[in-house]
Parts: C-alpha cells; sequence; structure tokens
C-alpha cells in the first residue's frame, strides 16, 4: 500500500529548464512528469505515497496539494470542467508525505530515508523518469509478481548490448511456471563491459523491508552514489530476488530523447485537438 519515490536529483541534463522548477514537474503535454507515476501506483492500489525530495522540489508538494484558491476562480467562472484535473477524485483518498534529503547521496541512501515509515511490509519504488505506459501498469505487474512470489521483484527489460552501461543489469534464470520471471543470481550497476545479460532495471521495484538493513552503511560506488544495486547484490546472496520482465512501452524521460519521444507518442495516440 505504499510507494517510494525519489524526487530529490538535480535534474542537470535538463538545464536551463530545471534551474528554478524540478524535473518531475517538466510538462509531459499538460501533466506533469511526475502526475504519470504517482497516477500509475494509486491505480496498482497504492494508498501512500512518500516523496524523498529536497529544498528545490516544493513544486512538487504544491501540485499534490488543494488549490482552494484556483479552484474557486475556476468555479465562479464557469470553468468547473477543469477542477477535476487539479483535484483528481483518484488521489482523494491517498496520502502523501514527503521526507527530505538532505544530501544527494544517491537512489539507495533516498530509500534508506523512507525506513522510519514503512512497517512490516512490502513497498513499491518508482522512479518517475521511466513513462512506462501499459493496462496492466507496470506497478501492477510488479505487485501480481510479488503476490506471486513472495518475495522483492524488480522490473526489467530488454535493451541491445551497447546500451547495458546505462543501467542496473540482472542475470538470472528463468522460474519454470513464469516465462517472464527471472530468478536472480546477481545484479551490477552499470557494468563498463561484460554485462551479466542484456536484462536492464527499469525504475520500478517491490522490495521486501529487508532491503534496509542492506542499505545502512553501504559504501558509495558508481558515480560515488549510495547504489540500491549494491544492496540487492547483498539481498540476493540471503533471500530470493525475481526480475520481473513486464510488458508496457518505456519512455526514459531522463533524457532529452526519451522524454520528446513520450510526448510525441501521447500526442499521437491520445490527443484529439
Ligand atoms: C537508476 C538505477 C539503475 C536503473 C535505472 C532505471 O539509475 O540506479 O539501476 O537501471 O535507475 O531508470 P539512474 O537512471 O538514476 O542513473
Amino acid at each position: 500500500t505504499k510507494a517510494v519515490f525519489p524526487v530529490a536529483g538535480l535534474g542537470t541534463r535538463f538545464l536551463p529548464a530545471t534551474k528554478a522548477i524540478p524535473k518531475e514537474m517538466l510538462p509531459v503535454i499538460d501533466k506533469p512528469l511526475i502526475e504519470y507515476a504517482v497516477e500509475e501506483a494509486v491505480l496498482a492500489g497504492i494508498k501512500e505515497i512518500i516523496f524523498i525530495t529536497s529544498h528545490t522540489k516544493r513544486a512538487i508538494e504544491d501540485h499534490f496539494d488543494q488549490n482552494f484558491e484556483l479552484e474557486e476562480k475556476l468555479l465562479n467562472s464557469g470553468k468547473d470542467d477543469y477542477l477535476e484535473k487539479i483535484n483528481r477524485t483518484i488521489f482523494q483518498d491517498v496520502k502523501f508525505t514527503y521526507v527530505r534529503q538532505k544530501n544527494q547521496r544517491g537512489l539507495g541512501d533516498a530509500i534508506l530515508h523512507a525506513e522510519h515509515l514503512i512497517q512490516d511490509e512490502a513497498f513499491a519504488v518508482l522512479l518517475a523518469d521511466d513513462l512506462i505506459l501499459n493496462d496492466p501498469s507496470c506497478t501492477s505487474q510488479l505487485i501480481s509478481a510479488f503476490e506471486k512470489n513472495h518475495c522483492s521483484v524488480i522490473g526489467v527489460n530488454e535493451v541491445p548490448q551497447e546500451q547495458t552501461s546505462k543501467y542496473g543489469v540482472i542475470s538470472g534464470n528463468k522460474v519454470d511456471h513464469e516465462k517472464a520471471t527471472f530468478l536472480l543470481n546477481d545484479i551490477v550497476e552499470k557494468p563498463q563491459n561484460n554485462p551479466p545479460s542484456n536484462l536492464a532495471v527499469v525504475g520500478r521495484y517491490v522490495l521486501t523491508k529487508s532491503v534496509f538493513g542492506y542499505l545502512q552503511n553501504l559504501a558509495p560506488s558508481v558515480g560515488n552514489e549510495v547504489q540500491l544495486t549494491d544492496a540487492i547484490k547483498l539481498m540476493i546472496q540471503d533471500e530470493t530476488v525475481v526480475g520481473y520482465l513486464y510488458e508496457g512501452q518505456k519512455f526514459d524521460c531522463g533524457s532529452r530523447h526519451g522524454y520528446v519521444n513520450a510526448i510525441k507518442y501521447l500526442a499521437d495516440n491520445l490527443l484529439d485537438d
């Protein structure tokens, strides 16, 4: 029922657009990027969204809060139709929680900031940069895989060999009964050579609480950041973790190409004006 959204990153690749606004607030057509992933989580049954944020990301808090003044103005000018856009029914019963990550020490460190909010339960992690379109959503597919396998599940997709150095890469054997499920036996963050396979980690995870134990005291590695991948590598020595080859179309909105492709795809497929 809980999902962690690390959103403290700087968004350097989109400067100067991200000088004064968070990269997560960049619009993909008329909705900020972050709302696609929050929507995906909520429609998959998530009841609490935990943002790991920073002082430059206040616009995200405002976006998921109520804006009474705007609502009032829309009502008074007969533009009631827009109310659902800014105060969505699906978010009504969702709790939004914010934790500040003072120093950006990496994805693993960001996740660790949610430890005190997670009880004895598995939780989802969504990296909003990866916009993934599908019904059922990628998060729903991972939750189903979690319910079937009772262990941490990592979303993976196949990428060309030459692109493996941009991602976490797993290796694993297919679980007999499920064509899309791989029992992890290795995971490496952004391998520069000899990637263990062409199965790349995408920004969707369902993790058991035990991951926090592995994240504590973890030394920074690739990019001088504390890597979630390193914690998972330790985790698989003690417990089962599976990779799940999800169905869906992914756009890497952390890159300009991916971002433009997402907008183009949605414009071609969804817009009627
Ligand atoms: C992060 C993870 C990486 C994963 C990727 C998916 O990397 O560290 O393992 O493959 O997200 O988007 P980042 O893109 O933040 O460098």
